[in-house]
C-alpha cells in the first residue's frame, strides 16, 4: 500500500486546546506508556521471582496465577495507575478530555451540525435506532456515558483513541498491518467497515484505494457523524450509516470485503454467531470478513492475568469471555467456508518491549474468514 497524506492524522474539525490541556494529556500519555512498559515488565519480573520461591513451577489454573500477582507491589502499582490514569485522562474537571469536549459543546455541536448538513446519502442517520443493551450497559474504555449520547462523544472518542496504543506514532497503522494479511488473489471493490466509530479506518482504506467504494456502520450517530466530517476532510466519499451490526439493510452479496477493528471483544458470546451470519450474508461469494482481536500467548497464565486486567480496568467486561473464544470454529458453525486466526507479536514495535524473558506487552489475532 503507498504512503498515505492520511489527513485523520492532523484533522481539522476539533476542540481549541489550551496549553494546560496539552501539557496535562502529555503526562498522562508518558504516564501510562510508562506502565505499561517498566511497572509491566517489573510486575513479571516480580511474579517470577515469587512464583520461583514458593511454587513448583508454572501454576495450572489462572486462578493460582492471579493469587501470585496479586502479592506483587509493581502488578498493585500498574492496576490502580490504568484504572486512574484512564479516569483522569477523560474526567479531570477542566482537562479530561471528555469534560473538556463537554466545556465546549456549545461552540462544537453547532459546528459538526453545520458541517454535516449536506451530507446527503453519505449519512444516514436513524434517532429511532434502539441501541443494543450490551452496549448501551458499558462506559467502554471508561469513556463517560459511552459514545451515542451527544454530539462531542465522537471526538471524545477520536481524541482518546490517539492514546491508546502508546507508542503508536501513527494511530492508522494497525489497519495497515491488518490488511497485509488480505487475500492477494481478489479485488476489494466494495468494503464495509463494521463498527466504524470516527471512521479511521474506511477513510485510511479509501484514501489508498480510490478505486474502491467504501460504506461505515455504527450504531453511535455521534461517531458517524464525526466520521463523516473526517472523510470529507480526505477528500474520500465514505458511505456511513447508524445500523444495529445485528440487522443492516445492505443486500445480500453487496460487499467483496468487511472490516474490523478490535470488535469481538466489544461483543458479548452471545450475540457473537448471529452477528457473524449477518455478515456472511452480505458478502459476495468469495468475499472477506478480516478483522484484528487480542489474543493470547498459550501457556502463560501470568500473561493472561495480566491482559484481563487490561480488560477489567478499561471497562470492556465481555473480554475474557472474547479472548478464550473459537472465532473461526463460530465463523465455520455461522457458514464461512474458509477461517483462520493469524498470530502476531508487535510488542517490540508497538511497546518497546526491553526486558528479557517477560511476555510480549500486547498479542493480536487477524482472524481471516471467507465465503
Ligand atoms: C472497538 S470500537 C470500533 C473501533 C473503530 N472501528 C476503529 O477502527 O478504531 C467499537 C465500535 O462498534 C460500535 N458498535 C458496538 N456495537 C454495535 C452494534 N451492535 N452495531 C453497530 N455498531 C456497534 C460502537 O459504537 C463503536 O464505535
Amino acid at each position: 500500500m503507498p504512503d498515505s497524506h492520511n489527513t485523520n492524522n492532523n484533522p481539522e474539525f476539533g476542540p481549541k486546546q489550551s496549553r494546560d490541556y496539552k501539557a496535562y494529556q502529555e503526562f498522562i500519555r508518558c504516564s501510562y506508556v510508562n506502565v505499561y512498559n517498566k511497572v509491566t515488565e517489573q510486575a513479571y519480573l516480580e511474579y517470577f521471582k515469587e512464583r520461583d520461591t514458593h511454587h513448583a513451577g508454572e501454576p495450572e489454573t489462572r486462578e493460582l496465577a492471579a493469587k501470585i500477582m496479586d502479592t506483587t507491589p509493581a502488578y498493585q502499582l500498574k492496576a490502580w495507575s490504568i484504572r486512574n490514569l484512564r479516569r483522569l485522562k477523560y474526567s479531570q474537571p477542566d482537562l479530561g478530555i471528555d469534560r473538556m469536549m463537554h466545556d465546549q459543546s456549545g461552540e462544537l455541536d453547532p459546528e459538526i451540525n453545520a458541517l454535516i448538513s449536506d451530507a446527503g446519502e453519505d449519512l444516514i442517520l436513524n434517532p429511532d435506532l434502539d441501541m443494543p443493551d450490551y452496549f448501551s450497559w458499558v462506559d467502554f474504555h471508561q469513556q463517560p456515558g459511552g459514545v451515542w449520547r451527544d454530539d462531542v462523544d465522537g471526538l471524545v472518542y477520536d481524541y482518546g483513541r490517539r492514546t491508546t496504543n502508546p507508542n503508536e506514532a501513527d494511530p492508522n497503522r494497525v489497519y495497515q498491518v491488518m490488511w497485509d494479511n488480505l487475500p492477494k488473489d481478489r479485488e476489494y471493490k466494495r468494503v464495509l467497515d463494521w463498527g466504524t466509530g470516527h471512521g479511521g479506518g474506511i477513510v485510511y482504506w479509501m484514501e489508498n484505494h480510490p478505486e474502491s467504494e467504501g460504506y461505515g456502520v455504527d450504531v453511535a450517530a455521534p461517531c458517524l457523524k464525526l466520521a463523516h466530517v473526517r472523510a470529507q476532510e480526505a477528500r474520500v466519499p465514505v458511505k456511513f450509516s447508524q445500523q444495529d451490526i445485528a440487522a443492516m439493510d445492505y443486500e445480500n452479496e453487496f460487499f467483496d470485503m468487511v472490516f474490523h477493528m478490535f470488535m469481538f471483544h466489544e461483543l458479548p458470546q452471545q450475540v457473537t454467531p448471529d452477528l457473524f451470519k449477518e455478515v456472511l450474508r452480505v458478502l459476495k461469494p468469495g468475499g472477506v470478513f478480516i478483522g484484528m482481536e487480542i489474543s493470547l500467548i498459550p501457556d502463560q497464565p501470568a500473561q493472561h492475568i495480566m491482559q484481563f486486567t487490561d480488560g477489567w480496568l478499561n471497562n470492556e467486561p465481555y473480554m475474557p469471555a472474547s479472548i478464550d473464544a473459537d472465532y473461526p470454529a463460530i465463523a465455520k458453525a455461522a457458514g464461512f467456508s474458509k477461517a483462520k486466526a493469524i498470530g502476531a507479536n508487535r510488542s517490540r514495535e508497538a511497546f518497546g518491549n526491553t526486558a528479557k524473558n517477560t511476555p510480549p506487552k500486547a498479542t493480536w489475532n487477524y482472524y481471516v474468514f471467507e465465503k
